[in-house]
C-alpha cells in the first residue's frame, strides 16, 4: 500500500509535492509568522485546547487575524482530516500548523489588509525517543541570543536552530539557554531541574515559550504531590542539579543525565524524573485533554 501524503495549504489538501507558497510569502522572506505542533496518537490530537489557545495568542501577539472559517480550533478539524487522509489514524503522529502574514511585495510594514494569512498544516508520523528517554541524553549549555518575546511561538527560530546545531556537533540532544545568569529553556523544549531537593523551572514571562507539556506535566506533579518552584535556575547552581529533564510535545519528559559533559546528580535519570516520565506517559495514553 502506498502511502499517501497530503498536506493542507491555504484552502486545498494537496500533495506534499504539488503544494507551493508564493517566493514573496512573508513567512519565506521574513519568518513572518507562527506555528504550533500537536501531538496526535491514535488520531487524537493531545491538549489541542492548550494549543489553540497559545495559537490564539501568538496571532495576536505578532498581530494576525485569522480570515473566513479559519481558526486554531479549525486547524485541529483539518489536522484530524490529514491524519485520516494519510493512515495516521493509528499510533503516533505528530500535526504542523503554521500561518504567516501571507504574500505581497517586499516592505517590512505590514502588507494591505486584503493580503490573506497563508495557513499550511501538515502530518508525519512520530517515533518517540525510547532509548534517550530510558538513559537519559545529554545536554550543552549555550548563549540565549533570542530576542524579547520568546513567549510567542513565531517563525523566527534562527538562534533556536544555531544553539541546535551546537548541540549536535558536540554530540548532545540539546542546548540549555542562558540569558543574564540564568537557564532559561531548551532551544526546543522546557526544562525542569532539582536543586536541594525542590523541583525548579523558570517562570513563564516573555523570556520563555509557555510550554503545554510544562503547564500539563506541572498540574500532573501536583496531583501526585510534587510542588513546582517557578524560581529561576541560576547558571551558578548548575554544579548543584541533582536531577534535570527536558519537555515538549516531541520530547515528553527526557531526563538529562550529562550537562557539559558532566553529570547530572548520578549520571542516571533521577527519580522524580523518572516518576513525573511515567505520569506523563499515563496522561499521553489515556488521550486526556
Ligand atoms: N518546540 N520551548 C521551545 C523554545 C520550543 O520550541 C518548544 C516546542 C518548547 C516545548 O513546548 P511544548 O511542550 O508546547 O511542545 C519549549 C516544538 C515542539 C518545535 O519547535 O518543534
Amino acid at each position: 500500500m502506498t502511502v499517501k501524503d497530503i498536506v493542507y495549504i491555504n484552502g486545498s489538501f494537496v500533495p506534499r509535492a504539488e503544494a507551493r507558497v508564493s517566493v514573496e510569502d512573508r513567512g519565506f522572506v521574513f519568518g513572518d509568522g507562527v506555528y504550533e505542533v500537536l501531538r496526535a496518537i491514535n488520531g487524537r490530537q493531545f491538549a489541542a485546547r492548550f494549543h489553540n489557545q497559545r495559537l490564539e495568542k501568538s496571532l495576536d501577539g505578532i498581530r494576525i487575524t485569522l480570515r473566513g472559517q479559519d481558526s486554531p480550533a479549525r486547524f485541529v478539524e483539518i489536522g484530524k482530516e490529514l491524519l485520516r487522509e494519510n493512515g495516521l489514524l493509528q499510533g503516533e503522529a505528530t500535526v504542523y500548523m503554521q500561518v504567516t502574514r501571507g504574500a505581497f511585495t517586499r516592505a517590512h510594514a505590514f502588507p494591505p489588509s486584503d493580503v490573506e494569512p497563508s495557513v499550511y498544516i501538515s502530518v508525519a508520523r512520530f517515533t518517540p525517543s525510547t532509548e534517550l528517554a530510558e538513559n537519559g541524553a545529554s545536554a550543552i549549555t549555550h548563549p540565549d541570543l533570542r530576542w524579547g518575546r520568546c513567549d510567542l511561538k513565531t517563525l523566527n527560530l534562527l538562534p533556536n536552530v544555531l544553539a541546535s546545531q551546537t548541540a549536535k556537533e558536540r554530540g548532545a540532544f540539546e542546548a540549555m539557554l542562558i540569558r543574564d545568569g540564568v537557564v532559561t529553556e531548551g532551544a526546543k523544549t522546557n526544562f525542569f531541574g532539582v536543586v536541594d531537593g525542590a523541583l525548579r523551572t523558570h517562570p513563564c514571562d516573555t523570556h520563555i515559550l509557555p510550554g503545554i507539556t510544562r503547564s500539563v506535566l506541572r498540574d500532573l506533579a501536583r496531583e501526585v504531590n510534587v510542588e513546582l518552584d517557578e524560581t529561576p535556575i541560576k547558571a551558578s547552581e548548575i554544579p548543584k542539579l541533582s536531577e534535570l529533564f527536558l519537555t515538549g510535545t516531541t520530547t515528553d519528559v527526557m531526563p538529562v543525565v550529562k550537562l557539559d559533559d558532566k553529570p547530572v546528580g548520578k549520571g542516571r535519570p533521577g527519580e522524580l524524573t523518572r516518576k513525573l516520565q511515567r505520569v506523563l506517559a499515563e496522561s499521553l495514553a489515556s488521550g486526556a485533554d
